[in-house]
């Protein structure tokens, strides 16, 4: 059995937590390896709706394992109060839960800072999700962050806490903002020390240990490929790795273990916040695809930005994360259009480019070309060969553009509501 990384290859919220959950039945382990309480997850079981912000997806399945990778970012409060939430469910999360020493904490001073700026009248306004992520990598890779394993040593944690609000006080008061005080910070830490720091292990240790027992692993990606803090749409992105190269740090496991990739996109185009976004839509058509898909955001409620698909983005998701298919979820949604534009290719400044230009988005126009649409209700399809002709004639025509296939389709939120191609997805065999 494989270790399979499952990636957003959009901007995030392509449906990744329903996939995951769907293809963790035969997984081991299921581990996130990047972002933080900045993702939101809505999962659809029976007719109750669940959104996960930092637990992986597939802990639904009560014999998985779910891991916090050292490449996250993490509000331990937060993720306590997940935890409740699925235990009240009486899904048994806590004493699965496995958390990396390494996974950098989330403290009062990141999630102010994030604010300040966002309110700030200079300044780029990125349309983060204020939860603190940004300004937590920065204290990681500017090294004076507090990682999650320093719960363990008070004295060492004190200190770290200290040398981490000293050099954002600056900063926060020049915001205008109150430095939070760091005793009190401490304090908290400390409360909530006694149920974290049993949920501490060796997420790499543990990979290996289940890739030789012949388990499967699922390494579940966070927002998506053009939010990827290298390969997104800098600087409108987040913080972290979010393609699937992020997964070999943020989880510790080599290339070399990796066996597939799955890319998961919706079958039109939403992003949350600022950036570019070619193809987004600002008419009736967008407000419709926000409409039916409710495009509202999972963490912060925000309406989510619409538009038609865009392939070249695709192209680039293929390339940048060595994507093998791809999943496309909500093709329910594009019912009832009479031609569906796609974008196929961009009119840049140097002229036409099949490709996302290397730099930026921004300036460029789509070009597009108009599939047929549908008006019938695919929601109950469950075999590619019961989809209308003109549903088949879409999946196939992105597949001949982005070269990749369409290994699962889904159909409508919840599980049952996916069509399976091949199924090697499911059943975790070997690629190839
Ligand atoms: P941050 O990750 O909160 O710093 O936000 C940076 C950008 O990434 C903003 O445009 C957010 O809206 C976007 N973003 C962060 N997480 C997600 C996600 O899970 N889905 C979609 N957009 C996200």
């Amino acid at each position: 059995m494989p270790a399979i990384v499952i990636v957003g290859a959009q901007w995030g919220d392509e449906g990744k937590g329903k996939i995951v959950d769907l293809l963790a039945e035969h997984a081991g382990l299921v581990v996130r390896y990047g972002g933080g309480p900045n993702a939101g997850h809505t999962l659809v079981i029976g007719d109750e709706r669940l959104v996960l912000r930092l637990v992986p997806s597939g802990v639904l399945h009560p014999h998985t394992t779910p891991l916090l990778g050292h490449g996250m970012v993490i509000n331990l409060g937060s993720l306590l109060e997940e935890l409740d939430a699925l235990d009240k469910r009486g899904i048994d999360a806590t004493r699965r839960l496995i958390i990396a020493e390494q996974a950098h904490v989330i403290l009062p001073h990141h999630i102010l800072l994030d604010g300040l700026r966002e309110s700030a009248a200079t300044g780029t306004k990125l349309g983060t999700t204020r939860r603190g992520v940004g300004p937590c990598y920065e204290d990681k890779t500017g090294r004076r962050g507090v990682r999650v394993g320093d719960l363990r040593h008070p004295e060492q944690l004190r200190m770290r806490v200290r040398e981490a609000l000293a050099n954002a006080t600056a900063m926060i008061e020049s915001l205008g903002g109150t430095v939070p005080d760091a005793a009190a910070v401490l304090e908290e830490l400390l409360v909530l020390a006694p149920r974290i720091v049993p949920m501490l292990g060796d997420v790499p240790a543990r990979i290996e240990a289940a890739l030789r027992k012949g388990e499967r692993v699922m390494l579940e990606g966070a927002q998506g490929t053009m939010l990827d803090i290298d390969h997104g749409t800098y600087p409108y992105v987040t913080s972290s790795s979010a393609t699937a190269g992020g997964a070999c740090t943020g989880a510790g496991v080599g290339p070399t273990r990796i066996d597939r990739v799955l890319g998961i996109t919706k079958a039109y185009t939403t992003r949350v916040g600022e950036g570019p976004f070619p193809t987004e839509l600002h008419d009736a058509d967008g407000e419709r695809l926000r409409t039916i898909g409710h495009e509202y955001g999972s963490v912060t409620g925000r309406p989510r930005r619409t538009g038609w698909l865009d392939l070249p983005a695709l192209r680039h998701a293929r390339r940048v994360n060595g994507l093998d298919a791809l999943t496309m979820t909500k093709l329910d949604v594009l019912r009832g259009f009479d031609t569906i534009p796609v974008c196929v290719a961009y009119e840049t400044p140097d002229g036409r480019s099949d490709d996302a230009p290397p730099t930026s988005l921004a300036g460029v126009t789509p070009i597009y070309e108009r599939r047929p649409g549908w008006s019938e209700d695919i929601s109950g399809c469950r075999t590619l060969a019961s989809l209308p002709r003109n549903v088949r004639a879409y999946l196939e025509f992105v597949e001949e553009r982005t070269e990749l296939s369409v290994d699962l389709v889904s159909v409508g939120p919840r599980r049952e509501e996916t069509i399976v191609v091949r199924d090697s997805w499911i059943r975790g065999e070997r690629a190839g």
